[in-house]
């Protein structure tokens, strides 16, 4: 049994971990483990008290894959809704459908039966305020029609490492030898209302296959949605790479995406084994792995790859 997550999952590991250990299921305890993310008001970029979009909405985006039947459920642009990781979850398992979003993932969020609330805590609101202010756009009059050059404008605060990408990815292998895998976000900070990025994608942010092993992506999901990072790594699993190597070969395919921009890429991923790996294009990112017989998580550096 292994759980693996982004730094950022640490918060919820131990849920994961009890679960996995009490025999429960991988989908179980990513889920278990993303939820405890989605709750921590001290990560702005996942779920509630995640960093808004250029009208100071939180709007939220998640995926769910199984990795036995290729099931999987996505969410994107939600508003209102601090758990998007298990609606996208009950939209793989209760719907004809992948992908829910905006209005309609709403209309379902409510229909099962989850609360609405408000996500954007005092603390966030300021700091978006003050990177649109800090960024000469004080009296900006937010009428749709300027929002485009209000993003041109606004480069500078998007470019903060700090605030504009985070995301959490979490994978398990449990004792059945099934694999999930999860991601949620409240994704690019000040980004344009309704943009989606990697992680509501299947085969861009998200993937996982019982047979070869999972991926998941946090950084610039635009990059991963052209690349087609993490389906391109279970791939490369499957084509007999090892883990490491196969996230090797998706950042070479992503080299000429990323060279020459100010924008990261970070890799966690996992073979049908449970040997781990992640991987970044960042300095000094690290990520959380456990692997049964084990008492807790360790937290380990990830690979840096320059680009
Ligand atoms: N990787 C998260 C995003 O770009 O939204």
């Amino acid at each position: 049994m292994n759980l693996i997550g982004s730094f950022n999952a640490n918060v919820g590991m131990h849920a994961g971990i009890e679960i996995l250990s009490k025999g429960g299921s991988a989908l179980d305890a990513i889920e278990a483990v993303t939820r405890l993310v989605e709750d921590n008001p001290d990560d702005h970029s996942v779920g509630y008290s995640g960093y808004p979009n250029l009208l100071g909405e939180v709007e939220l985006d998640a995926s769910i894959m199984e990795g036995t039947t290729l099931r999987a459920g996505c969410i994107g642009a939600i508003k209102g809704y601090r758990h998007p990781i298990s609606i996208a979850r009950r939209v793989m398992t209760e719907l004809p459908h992948v992908m829910i979003v905006d209005k309609g993932a709403e209309r379902f969020a409510e229909e099962c039966g989850e609360v609405r609330e408000n996500l954007l805590t005092p603390e966030v609101e300021k700091t978006w305020r003050d990177g649109l202010e800090g960024n000469g756009m004080i009296g900006w009059s937010g009428i749709p029609e300027m929002l485009t050059s209000l993003l041109r404008r606004s480069r500078g605060v998007t470019r903060d490492p700090e605030h504009a990408t985070g995301t959490v990815d979490v994978m398990a292998l449990d004792g059945a030898g099934h694999i999930a895998s999860a991601v949620s976000t409240s994704g690019w900070a000040w980004k344009y209302p309704g943009r989606l990025g990697d992680s509501p994608i299947i085969g861009a942010g998200n993937y996982c296959d019982d047979r070869y092993g999972a991926c998941g992506c946090t950084g610039w999901g635009e990059a991963a949605i052209r690349a087609g990072t993490a389906r391109s790594v279970v791939l490369y699993m499957k084509m007999g790479m090892t883990v490491e190597a196969a996230c090797r070969e998706a950042f070479a395919d992503l080299h000429p995406l990323l060279k020459g921009t100010a924008n990261d890429m970070n890799l966690v991923a996992m073979d049908r084994h449970g040997n781990a790996c992640g991987m970044t294009s960042a300095e000094e990112r690290q990520f959380v792995v456990w692997r049964s017989g084990m008492t807790t998580y360790e937290v380990l550096p990830r690979i840096v790859v320059v680009h």
